[in-house]
């Protein structure tokens, strides 16, 4: 056996520790820390290790060796079923806005930087600009409320951590890409008839989950040479806009389904527990003027569908009910034409 010196190793790699590390995200911040020389992951908090809604684990958990001493932070864990939020209220404030809040507490206690990330549901989507990260806030949510109350909440304990907003993502897991390939494979079987019925006036930007992880990383590396920003708000999405519609379509056409007929539908047609925004674009100048430009999203779904994702995730398909699957929601056949 070859004890050669790995010369590509960083001998004083960052240390990162991931909340949320099964969520779609999270599975991709830790893909991309295993292929990075000069990082190393400290931790992957999953829920089976640490409830992350239980502050008193916190410290504890930060002060285990299962945890050791990371550098940087990154928080992908939230609670993203935007309807059971409606109803869930104490829960989504529990973990989009009090978790956040303490884990900036504890962090900043043990001189660790921290990255959150936030949402587009934070804004009303009612702007025909893509909102800046200046730009007021108004969420129609419980999801989006509890989501800017985690803003306010680590913003107001710790200036200088980071807080990306971020749109519509797509990895490994439940989301709007999978759904959409579940309705037309059942289609192709007979399973389900008719066409499929896509939302097409809500506008924004479907985000991959690696794509942000990786930028996410690069952001870290920054913060942690002082080179990046401040801290505060900062938007980031991939390339270009479309509305849930256009994206199904494309995806539909990618993966083998042109001649499956999909019909554009108004908003008004589904009734959600929680309204969608019509519009809701962030503007990423901020993240570009630093040199992090995110590619579009039609090159990003290229490279998710050719990727080992797709598969698995239409096998654990079991829940449209979450941010990420908000047009198929709109998507879905109402519930007489679904099976079970
Ligand atoms: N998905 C989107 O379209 C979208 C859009 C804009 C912004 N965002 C934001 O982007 C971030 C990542 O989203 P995502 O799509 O990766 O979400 P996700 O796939 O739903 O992952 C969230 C993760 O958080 C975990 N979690 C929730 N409550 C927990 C608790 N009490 N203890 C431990 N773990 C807990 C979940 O575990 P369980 O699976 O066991 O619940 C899950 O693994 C979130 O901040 C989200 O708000 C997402």
């Amino acid at each position: 056996m070859s004890h050669a010196l790995d010369t590509n190793h960083d001998p004083n790699p960052l240390r990162i520790g991931v909340l949320g590390a099964g969520g779609q995200l999270g599975l991709c911040l830790l893909r991309s820390i295993e292929e990075a020389d000069d990082l190393e992951l400290a931790f992957a908090a999953t829920r089976d290790e640490i409830d992350l809604g239980d502050f008193e684990q916190i410290g504890p958990y930060l002060d285990s060796h299962a945890a050791a001493r990371p550098d940087l932070v990154i928080n992908a864990a939230a609670y993203t079923k935007v309807d059971a939020c409606e109803a869930e209220k104490e829960l989504a404030y529990r973990m989009n806005a009090m978790a956040p809040g303490e884990w900036a507490r504890q962090l900043m206690e043990r001189n660790i930087e921290f990255i959150h990330v936030s949402t587009d549901y934070v804004f009303p989507g009612d702007c025909s600009q893509p909102y800046r990260e200046d730009d007021e806030t108004d969420p129609k949510t419980v999801y989006g409320s509890s989501k800017r109350a985690g803003e306010v909440a680590v913003l107001a304990t710790n200036p200088n951590a980071l807080i990306v907003r971020t749109s519509w993502v797509f990895g490994p897991g439940r989301n709007f890409v999978i759904a959409i390939l579940d309705q037309a494979a059942r289609r192709r079987t007979g399973e389900l008839e008719g066409p499929l019925k896509v939302v097409d006036d809500q506008h924004g930007t479907p985000t991959s989950a690696l794509d942000l992880a990786r930028a996410l990383l690069e952001l870290g590396r920054m913060q942690h040479s002082s080179s990046g920003f401040a801290g505060g708000l900062l938007h980031l999405c991939n390339s270009g806009e479309t509305t849930w519609f256009h994206f199904a379509r494309e995806i539909l056409d990618f993966a083998g389904y042109r001649d499956l007929v999909i019909t554009p539908v108004p908003t008004s047609e589904f009734k959600t527990a929680a309204a969608r925004p019509a519009y809701s674009l962030l503007c990423c100048e901020r993240a570009a003027a630093a040199g992090i430009v995110l590619q579009d999203w039609h090159d990003a779904l290229s490279d998710y569908l050719g990727g080992p994702d797709v598969s698995a995730s239409l096998l654990a398909n079991d829940s449209f009910d979450t941010e990420q699957s908000d047009g198929a929601n709109s998507g879905r056949p109402p519930r007489s034409e679904r099976s079970g």
